[in-house]
């Protein structure tokens, strides 16, 4: 995979990018936004309405929660880097299709290259099939999953606390893992590597 030298050659791309018909109906491409030399890469579904009009992701009602949630491990977005599998609004927010998935899985390779992050977090199963395509979501929540030489941590996606609160108290404690998971990962003499299951 090539490497690129600036983050905002990737973001180009996107901007221009019209590999699917999503490049039609959508109004801003949402690339990511959020600190590029951050440990912690947060990977969720789709931009929503808010987000197309800004191209900004997790503006919206998912993103209060996500707020929250980071508030809540003492974590902002500056100590992040959060993006979403497809740069672009599906209409009507839909499900990504399995082809514009596809067709924009470069530009997540590609991030997740760069960055070089030491956890990535999956919000929701779109991003956590991108990397266990064979497991469900309701298995491997909450769970640090070894992926290539990186950790992978899935969880609930935020919007799914909106739908419902009694996952709320399971995605507090799912975050509250995240220092524990870097913690151990600074002390492993392979930085990046770690036996988890
Ligand atoms: N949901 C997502 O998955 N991503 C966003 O950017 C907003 C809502």
């Amino acid at each position: 995979m090539q490497k690129f030298p600036k983050i905002e050659l990737i973001s180009d791309q996107i901007s221009n990018c019209t590999n699917c018909s999503l490049h039609k109906t959508r109004n801003h491409t949402v690339p990511g936004s959020g600190n590029y030399k951050a440990e912690i890469l947060l990977i969720g579904e789709a931009p929503g309405a808010n987000e197309d009009k800004e191209g900004i992701p997790f503006i919206g009602r998912a993103g209060k929660v996500l707020d929250e949630l980071l508030n809540h491990i003492n974590l902002s977005r500056k100590d992040i880097f959060i993006t979403n599998m497809i740069k672009c609004r599906p209409p009507k927010n839909r499900d990504p299709f399995k082809e514009e998935i596809f067709e924009c899985s470069q530009f997540i390779d590609m991030q997740i290259q760069y960055i070089n992050p030491k956890v990535i977090i999956t919000l929701g199963k779109f991003a956590f099939e991108k990397f266990f395509p064979d497991q469900t979501m309701s298995e491997s929540r909450g769970l640090p999953h070894q992926w290539n030489q990186l950790t992978v941590f899935p969880v609930y996606h935020p919007a799914a606390a909106l739908y419902n609160p009694n996952l709320r108290t399971k995605m507090l404690e799912d975050f509250e893992q995240i220092q524990q998971i870097l913690n151990k990962l600074n002390t492993c003499k392979e930085n990046h590597q770690m036996k988890f299951l």
